[in-house]
């Protein structure tokens, strides 16, 4: 296959970024688009130009690093895929591919396609956790029986990997569908309750502060998440925030 590639380059969060237009040929349709990515970037080193900045660790799916906008979708036109998942067989011969990074104001740009998500972090570190007594007294997991209902509504929240593609493609730039992921998989969880008052509301907290915006229900989110995180855990979040408010 042969593209032509329009990618946004630029060289941190200072200065203003522009779409620079790469030809790449003898593409396989075989590849992933990061294996197509590399391949554009030794291109360009080997003619001394700079290579594109991109985000990437596992390549399988599961480290949710490899944030890439592309022709207008988060993790490109593929679905329940990362954009290391994706092929270039999902692309016909002469397309013309446009490689953007996540948007966002709570994602800054590091260098080109790479954004800083280490507010997903800081949301993380305000409550998404279970805090558990570690002095060799810890009670088998086992031995509290679980609504097999629950345990597969929590697993189902737990495989969201913080890639951010929820946050990309809400036109609000909400974090919702992530905070309401990790609020939810403990939530649903005999574990998860004894601090389930403070994580809920100590989540939200970070997620404002850190400058995402309100959700209105467009669902965009659920649609371009590629573990098919359902939007039935933003209302799960909704009402522990209630409660816990309520409670507070
Ligand atoms: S909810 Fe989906 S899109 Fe959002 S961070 Fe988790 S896995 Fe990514
Ligand atoms: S590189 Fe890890 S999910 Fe894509």
């Amino acid at each position: 296959m042969n593209l032509t590639l329009k990618i946004w380059r630029q060289a941190n969060a200072n200065v203003k970024g522009k779409m620079e237009t790469y030809p790449i040929e003898n593409v396989s349709p075989d590849m992933s688009f990061l294996e197509m990515m590399d391949v554009l970037n030794e291109g360009l080193i080997s003619k001394g130009i700079d290579p594109v900045a991109f985000d990437h660790d596992c390549r399988e799916g599961i480290c949710g690093m490899c944030s890439m906008f592309i022709n207008g979708e988060a993790h490109g036109p593929d679905r329940l895929v990362t954009t290391c998942q994706l092929h270039m067989r999902k692309f016909k011969d002469g397309e013309t591919i446009t490689i953007e990074p996540f948007r966002a104001n709570a994602f800054p740009v590091i260098k080109d396609l790479a954004v800083d998500r280490s507010a997903f972090d800081r949301i993380q570190h305000a409550g998404g956790f279970v805090s558990v007594n570690t002095s060799g007294n810890t009670q088998d997991a086992n031995a509290i029986p679980i609504d097999k209902h629950d345990a597969d509504k929590a697993f189902d929240a737990a495989t969201c990997i913080g890639c951010g593609a929820c946050v990309a493609s809400c036109k609000n730039a909400s974090a919702m569908l992530f905070v309401s992921a990790k609020v939810s998989q403990y939530a649903l969880l005999p574990q998860g309750k004894v601090e389930a008052t403070d994580r809920v509301l100590n989540m939200v907290k970070q997620m404002d502060e850190e400058g995402f915006g309100n959700c209105t229900n467009t669902g965009a989110c659920e649609v371009e998440c590629p573990k098919g995180i359902s939007l039935e855990n933003i209302a799960r979040m909704n009402r522990e925030y209630l409660g816990a408010s309520l409670k507070g």
